[in-house]
C-alpha cells in the first residue's frame, strides 16, 4: 500500500518540535537585509566547498574533467533563490512541495545527470551544517548585538533542519515497527 504523507502537516510537526515559532520567523525576516548584502559571497563559500571535497566537485565536471562554469553559475543563482525563499518561509501549504522537489532533484538525478548518480545524502547533511555556520559568522559579524545575532543564529538554525527533514525524504524511508497486537503498556525488557 504507498504511504500517504500530510507534508504541511509534518512540517508543522517539525516546526513546533525544534520550537520554531512566530517570534523565531520574525528573527529569522530581520536577517533580510545583512543576509541578502551577502548572499552571493555565501553561496560562492558554498560552491567553493563542493569543489574543494572530490566527492561533491564530480556533479560540477564537465566530459573533460573541468569545472563547468556555466552549470556552476546556475547552481549558484538557485541556492541564492533557495536563501531568500528561506527568509520568507511560512508554514504553508506550498513550502513543503517545494523542499520536497528540491531534494528529490538531488538524491534522483535527472536523464542528464544519471550517469553521475544521486548527490549523497551526507552531502545535503554536510551543506546545511556548512550554511548554518557561514550563516552564524555573516550575524555575528554584521549585527551590533552578539546577543541577537546569536538568537538570530539559533532560529535559521531550526529553519535550515526542518527545511532538512524534508529534503532528506527522498533518501530516508522511516519504516515504523508497530507494537505488538495487544501491547498498550512497554513490553517487559528481556534480559540477554
Ligand atoms: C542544503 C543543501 C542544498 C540545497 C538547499 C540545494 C538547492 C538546490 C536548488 C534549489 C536546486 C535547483 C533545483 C531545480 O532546478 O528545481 C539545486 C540543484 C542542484 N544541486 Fe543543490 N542544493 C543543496 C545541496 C547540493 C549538494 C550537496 C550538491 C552536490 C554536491 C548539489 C548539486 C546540485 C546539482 C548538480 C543541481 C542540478 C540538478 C539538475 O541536474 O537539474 N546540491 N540545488
Amino acid at each position: 500500500m504507498p504511504r500517504i504523507v500530510d507534508w504541511p502537516g509534518r512540517l508543522r510537526e517539525m516546526a513546533a518540535f525544534v520550537g520554531l515559532d512566530e517570534d523565531q520567523f520574525e528573527l529569522i525576516r530581520a536577517t533580510a537585509p545583512v543576509v541578502l548584502e551577502r548572499a552571493e559571497e555565501l553561496t560562492a563559500a558554498v560552491y567553493d566547498n563542493f569543489l574543494k571535497h572530490p566527492g561533491s566537485r564530480k556533479f560540477f565536471l564537465n566530459e573533460k574533467g573541468e569545472v563547468d562554469e556555466t552549470r556552476l553559475d546556475r547552481r549558484k543563482h538557485s541556492l541564492a533563490r533557495w536563501l531568500r525563499a528561506s527568509i520568507d518561509f511560512k508554514l504553508d501549504e506550498d513550502y513543503p512541495i517545494r523542499a520536497l522537489a528540491t531534494g528529490i532533484v538531488h538524491s534522483h538525478p535527472p536523464v542528464h545527470r544519471a550517469h553521475l548518480g544521486s548527490i549523497p545524502s551526507r552531502f545535503m547533511i554536510g551543506t546545511m551544517s556548512f550554511t548554518q555556520t557561514a550563516l552564524a559568522e555573516l550575524l555575528l559579524q554584521e549585527m551590533d548585538d552578539p546577543e541577537a545575532a546569536m538568537r538570530a543564529s539559533v532560529a535559521w538554525n531550526k529553519l535550515l533542519m526542518v527545511q532538512l527533514d524534508i529534503m532528506l525524504a527522498g533518501y530516508v524511508t522511516d519504516i515504523p515497527t508497530e507494537p505488538p497486537e495487544g501491547t498498550e503498556e512497554p513490553a517487559e525488557p528481556v534480559d540477554l
